[in-house]
């Protein structure tokens, strides 16, 4: 089977790196082998900030959902020959009848072209998921069933529609609000919870660790959620002073959930070091406590060596963990865990 990775650039090496530590972690399991890493055409490399890594494995590995130094992953991905836009267009069309959208790699302007005559066969509001079209509004109000391809040169394409990202090639470009908002650290949430599929709810009740100067809380605000955000240094004025939010200037490790009866959601976007969150993550998770979901980073600070891997890996101690790295995050990981 042909897996293939959208990576962003400078995370190849990641990447491949995390390929290797599955490897040594399931020595029992069929190896993942790289087939192929698709370099774009150099003249169009400095446009386009990822590349294309295609693996092949005899079997599921079962340790491919550990970490993700990748925005999308192609699972089932196929190599199809084609004469012309039209033929291309058709042979995508006859796959499970639904929308392929079109990833800007080589021969690009004949990719679009067949993207344009599949916009023809299906309603055009699903142009907006298209890169190459509209900014993406959040929240995301339904979320289109879709494929992906690419063209590797003017008459062979990748394609896939057993895509991972819930929107195509998880490359998330947001309608951005520049006016409210203390910094960009808001679309690192937009984009998180968009991949989760589930948003906060107006009544909410939401516990944002180290909130300040508060991009997080605002938005969690902003969808109508009470707000508990908990930082040592202050909001930014304008945001304490929103409905819904309750600033408490404390440390937020060790922090007593209990006072909480319910906690919908606890996000955390403190810099620590890996072990320490994950003594914390065993707290907000344990069978007893009163939280719901978590959305949280973990930085990676420094090399990504193979005992910082073996303690992201601790955190997959439970099924219901999914750990990514987001188009909106440098170096760190997005951790999601839903009771
Ligand atoms: C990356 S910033 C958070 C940005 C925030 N998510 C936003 O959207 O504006 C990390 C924050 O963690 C806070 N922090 C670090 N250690 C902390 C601790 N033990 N308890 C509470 N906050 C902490 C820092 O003061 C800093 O404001």
């Amino acid at each position: 089977m042909i897996t293939t990775y959208l990576t962003q650039t400078p995370r190849v090496p990641d990447l491949l790196k995390q390929i290797n530590f599955l490897n040594l972690l399931t020595p029992a399991q069929p190896p993942i082998q790289i087939k192929n890493i698709f370099q774009t055409d150099p003249a169009l490399s400095f446009s386009l900030p990822y590349q294309l890594i295609c693996t092949e494995t005899v079997l599921e590995n079962p340790n491919e959902n550990f970490i993700s130094f990748f925005s999308d992953r192609w699972r089932q991905t196929e190599k199809i020959f084609f004469n012309s836009i039209s033929e291309a267009a058709e042979l995508l069309t006859q796959k499970n009848n639904i929308i392929y959208f079109h990833l800007p790699f080589n021969s690009i302007r004949r990719g679009k072209l067949i993207e344009d005559d599949l916009f023809k066969r299906y309603p055009s509001a699903l142009k907006k998921f298209s890169y190459n079209y509209h900014p993406l509004a959040f929240p995301i109000q339904r979320y289109p069933k879709f494929g992906c391809f690419t063209l590797l040169d003017s008459q062979h394409l990748l394609c896939s529609s057993h895509t991972q990202s819930s929107i195509p090639f998880g490359i998330y470009h947001f309608e951005e609000d520049k006016t409210t908002p203390p910094n960009r650290a808001y679309l690192k949430l937009w984009e998180a919870l968009c991949e989760f599929k589930t948003y906060p709810k107006p009544g909410d009740i939401c516990l944002d660790l180290g909130a300040s100067p508060g991009g997080w809380t605002w938005v969690l605000q902003s969808l109508g959620s009470k707000v508990y955000a908990i930082d040592k240094a202050p909001l930014a004025p304008h945001i304490q002073k929103l409905n819904n939010i309750h600033y408490q200037q404390d440390s937020a490790f060790g922090l007593n959930l209990k006072k909480f009866k319910k906690i919908d959601w606890l996000v955390c976007d403190i810099i620590c070091y890996p072990d320490k969150l994950f003594s914390q993550f065993m707290h907000w998770t344990a069978p007893d406590s009163p939280v719901q979901k978590i959305i949280c980073t973990i930085k990676l600070q420094g090399d990504l060596t193979d005992d910082k891997l073996k303690e992201i890996h601790q955190f997959y101690h439970s099924h219901s963990v999914f750990i990514k790295q987001l188009w909106h995050n440098k170096h760190e990981l997005t951790l999601f865990w839903k009771k």
